[in-house]
C-alpha cells in the first residue's frame, strides 16, 4: 500500500534511532529558541501521511500549521515545480516580469473575496509579510497612521506583526515596538465575560471596539481594523458572522478598511476558498484579504487582494521585495488552485467537519473536561477545562499536553493552541482518506481516556 493510503503505524520506540540521530544534530546547529514540540522527524510525507526514518507512519493533523491543505506531495502540484524549475526559478519583479506570477494573480484575482472589482494582487513570501504589506498598503491608501488588532491574535513574528500579535510570549524581550497598533476584544463567545451570549455577548463585542475610538485612537487616525475569521494561535475561535457585519459598518461610516488575515483560514479550509467569502454571500465584504500557508502546496508564497482602486493609493516604491511571486512558488500555487477547484476541495472541508464535529460533540456528552467545541469547516478546535467543568471554565492545557503526547506514541500528530494552550487544533490535509480520519478519530478518543 502506498504511504498515501496507509494508516497510522508506529513499529520502534519514539524517536526511532535514526530519528534520534538527526535530533541530535538538530540540538547543536538549530537555535532552541526555534522551540519544538515533537521529537518527530520527516523523511517523506504523501497525502495526509508522514514517514519518520525509522519507518514509523503518522497521521498529519496539523499540515505544517496550515499549509498543507492539498496535502503532501500531490503528484500535479510536483509536476509544476519540475516543469518551472526547468525553465526558471527566479524572477525580481521589478525588473522582468514574471508570467507565472501574472497567471496566477489573475486566478486568485477571479477568485477574490474582497469589496471591489476589479483587484489587483501583491505576493510576498510569509504570512507575516502579507500582512505587514497590508497594513502599509492600508496606512498609504488612507494616510492614516494606525490599526487596531484583537486579543488572541496571531499575526507573524516580524517587528510590526509581533506587536499586532497578542500572545506576548511570541515577543518577551524583543522591543522596542511599533507605535499605532491599538488592540480591542475579540469575540471569544465561550469566554464571554458573566456568560453574555446571543445578541447581547455580540453587542458587548462591538462596544468593546468602539472603545478604542475614545480610549486610544479617534477613527479618523484608523487606517485598518485586522482580524483573523478564525483566530488561530488564539484558540480556534471563529469570529461571529453578525460581529464581523457590525464591524464592517463600524468601517463605513469612518473610512476604515478592514482586513482579513486568512494566513491560516484560506486555501479551501474553511469550507469555501476563503472565509472572507461567507462575508461576500452575506453582503458585508471586507476590503483586504491576507493569504499564505496551504497557497503553494509546502513553498513559501503569500499575498494581499485589494480593489485596485485602493492600490493605485499606494505610494510608488513603497511595496515589494526581491522574491516575491518566486516563479516556481506561483507554478506550485497555480497547480494548488486547480487541484482545490477542480476536486471541490471545499466540499471535502465541509465533508471533513461534518464526521468530525460529530465525534466532537459526542466526546463534549460524555466527558466533562471538553468545555467547548467549534470551527468553521474544517478549521476545528475542542477546548479543555478542569474536571469541575461548569461555569469556572478553567482551562486545562496539561491535559491537553498528555493527550497529544499519547496521540504521537499512537502514530497521530496533534497540536495544541490558544491563549491558555489548552485547545486542541484540526488542520488534517483536506485530502484525508475516510479510513484515515477514522483511524484518527479512534486513537483521539483512545488519548483522551487514557489521560483523563
Ligand atoms: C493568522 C496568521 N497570520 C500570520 C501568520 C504568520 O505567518 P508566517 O509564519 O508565514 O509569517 C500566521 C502563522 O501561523 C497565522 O496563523
Amino acid at each position: 500500500m502506498s504511504l498515501r493510503e496507509s494508516l497510522p503505524q508506529v513499529k520502534t520506540e519514539l524517536p526511532g534511532p535514526k530519528a534520534k540521530a538527526v535530533l541530535e544534530r538538530r540540538a547543536a546547529i538549530v537555535p532552541a529558541a526555534i522551540s519544538t514540540i515533537y521529537p518527530l522527524v520527516i523523511e517523506r510525507a504523501e497525502g495526509a501521511m508522514i514517514e519518520d526514518p525509522d519507518g514509523n507512519v503518522f497521521l498529519d493533523w496539523v499540515g505544517g500549521v496550515g499549509v498543507m491543505n492539498v496535502g503532501y506531495s500531490q503528484p500535479e502540484v510536483v509536476e509544476a515545480v519540475r516543469e518551472q524549475a526547468g525553465k526558471f526559478f527566479h524572477s525580481m519583479m521589478n525588473i522582468t516580469a514574471n508570467p507565472r506570477y501574472i497567471e496566477f494573480a489573475e486566478a486568485i484575482a477571479k477568485a477574490s473575496p474582497v469589496k471591489g472589482d476589479p483587484v489587483q494582487v501583491m505576493l510576498a513570501n510569509s504570512g507575516a509579510e502579507a500582512d505587514e504589506n497590508a497594513v502599509k498598503i492600508a496606512r498609504s491608501a488612507t494616510g492614516r497612521p494606525n490599526i487596531i488588532v484583537f486579543s488572541g491574535a496571531f499575526h507573524g513574528r516580524t517587528a510590526l506583526t509581533m506587536t499586532m500579535t497578542a500572545k506576548k510570549a511570541y515577543s518577551i524581550g524583543m522591543g522596542p515596538f511599533p507605535d499605532g497598533v491599538y488592540r480591542a476584544e475579540f469575540p471569544y463567545l465561550y469566554r464571554a465575560p458573566g456568560g453574555l451570549d446571543g445578541d447581547d455577548a455580540i453587542a458587548y463585542y462591538v462596544n468593546k471596539l468602539e472603545e478604542v475610538f475614545e480610549n486610544a485612537s479617534p477613527p479618523q487616525h484608523v487606517a485598518a481594523i485586522v482580524f483573523e475569521p478564525v483566530q488561530g494561535e488564539g484558540g480556534f475561535v471563529p469570529a461571529p458572522l453578525e460581529w464581523v457585519k457590525a464591524v464592517r459598518a463600524i468601517c463605513d461610516k469612518h473610512g476604515i478598511l478592514l482586513v482579513a488575515d486568512e494566513v491560516q483560514t484560506g486555501f479551501a479550509r474553511s469550507g469555501r476558498l476563503f472565509s472572507s467569502d461567507y462575508y461576500k454571500e452575506g453582503g458585508f465584504p471586507v476590503d483586504i484579504v491576507t493569504f499564505a500557508k496551504s497557497v503553494a502546496g509546502g513553498l513559501p508564497l503569500s499575498g494581499v487582494i485589494c480593489a485596485k482602486e485602493v492600490m493605485d493609493r499606494v505610494t510608488k516604491g513603497t511595496i515589494g521585495g526581491t522574491f516575491n511571486g518566486n516563479a516556481v512558488s506561483c507554478a506550485a500555487a497555480l497547480a494548488v488552485l486547480k487541484k482545490m477547484q477542480d476536486e471541490d476541495y471545499p466540499a471535502k472541508a465541509l465533508a471533513i467537519a461534518d464526521t468530525c464535529m460529530a465525534r466532537f460533540n459526542a466526546w463534549k456528552e460524555k466527558y466533562p473536561a471538553i468545555g467547548d467545541v467549534r470551527g468553521l469547516g474544517a478549521m476545528m478546535g475542542v477546548e479543555y477545562i478542569k474536571p469541575e467543568g461548569g461555569a469556572a471554565k478553567t482551562p486545562n492545557p496539561e491535559l491537553v499536553g498528555k493527550i497529544v503526547a499519547a496521540a504521537w506514541k499512537k502514530g497521530l500528530i496533534l497540536e495544541s493552541a490558544g491563549t491558555y494552550g489548552n485547545v486542541i487544533r484540526f488542520l488534517c490535509p483536506l485530502c484525508v482518506t475516510d479510513a484515515q480520519l477514522a483511524a484518527g478519530l479512534d486513537i483521539y478518543e483512545a488519548c483522551i481516556e487514557e489521560s483523563l
